[in-house]
């Protein structure tokens, strides 16, 4: 059998905080990928064989495969002027590895979370300024996860755990939601008084079926909640528990989907992504998506579970 001596190299972006995330991550599903090359937001790897990367990584927010290494950007853009004549549909990026020696890759772009189509991460992009109508930066998070996967939709229901202050859920009944807000603490009165908005002020254990009674005799929501969203400080694996729990005692198997924001507490949780993704799965037939890259630098994730 004939021996190539192929090497397939990649990069990602990530935001340095989430660095060693990252690098956990790939170390764990990934382990034949060696790590190469890091500077600033750019991460790259090698690997001895064929391109593997038939999966995106949860902490990068864009990736792919190398294919050119130049010191001459115009080299570069020729480079891929060639190749898209050959294939029009392969997207190509020109990213700067050095910005001394100015050494740049270009490699086609696997995957790119979409609200940050830049070339190098900005570290600056979650200190924007909170608009005064929004009462929290959760309104910007659960913003992106939507407008990646197109999710929430006029009319649905959503019930939100972990609801106040409220920047979600104002982002969701902007939308045309009607929203029950789960949470013991206050929900700002550009919620409050919205009137698609309802909110169970007590945490996620004590909700009774008699207050889901209320509400579906209130919202004539009966059983239709379309979408469980949970924004919750707690530890992940309790969230976890919580959520399962209420969606097991009272039924409300969401018709559409769940929508978890998931708090990173240690490196280690990234080795139990496959833990997350089972315990989710169990509930229902759900496919699922993660999402790694929230706005405002917070170690936490998204995982999106959709209703096959
Ligand atoms: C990050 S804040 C949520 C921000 C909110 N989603 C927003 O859009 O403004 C976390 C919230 O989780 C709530 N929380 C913590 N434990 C909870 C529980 N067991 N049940 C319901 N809410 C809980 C806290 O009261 C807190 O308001």
């Amino acid at each position: 059998m004939e021996h190539t001596n192929k090497k397939t190299y990649y990069y990602f972006y990530t935001p340095s905080h989430l660095k060693n995330f990252l690098k956990e991550e790939l170390k764990k599903f990934r382990p034949q990928w060696k790590f190469s090359y890091s500077k600033g937001a750019l991460l790259t790897y090698v690997e001895e064989g064929e391109n593997t990367l038939n999966y995106q990584p949860v902490f990068a927010f864009q990736g792919g495969v190398v294919h050119w290494k130049s010191t001459s950007r115009e080299e570069c853009e020729q480079f891929i002027f060639k190749q898209s004549d050959k294939d029009p549909k392969i997207k190509w990026g020109i990213f700067s590895m050095d910005d001394q020696l100015q050494t740049y890759i270009v490699g086609t772009v696997k995957f790119r979370v979409k609200s940050f189509q830049h070339d190098t991460w900005n570290e600056n992009q979650s200190n924007e300024v909170l608009d005064k109508s929004i009462p929290s930066r959760a309104y910007y998070k659960i913003q992106q996860i939507h407008e990646e996967l197109n999710l929430f939709h006029h009319g649905e229901v959503a019930m939100e755990f972990g609801s106040a202050p409220g920047g979600a859920s104002h982002f969701l009944l902007q939308k045309g939601l009607k929203v029950i807000g789960v949470d013991s603490g206050d929900m700002n009165p550009v919620c409050l008084n919205h009137p698609n908005f309802i909110q169970l002020k007590k945490g996620i254990q004590k909700i009774t079926a008699i207050d889901l009674k209320e509400i579906a005799k209130l919202e004539e929501l009966k059983n239709d909640v379309d979408w469980i969203v949970s924004d919750m400080n707690l530890p992940p694996f309790i969230a976890l528990k919580e959520i399962r729990q209420f969606i097991f005692t009272h039924k409300k198997f969401p018709r559409k989907g769940l929508v978890l924001t998931l708090k990173m507490t240690k490196i280690d949780m990234v080795n139990h992504l496959n833990d997350i993704e089972l315990k989710i799965q169990q509930l229902k037939n759900y496919r699922i998506h993660f999402m790694g890259i929230l706005p405002g630098h917070h170690q936490e994730f998204a995982l999106v579970a959709l209703r096959q």
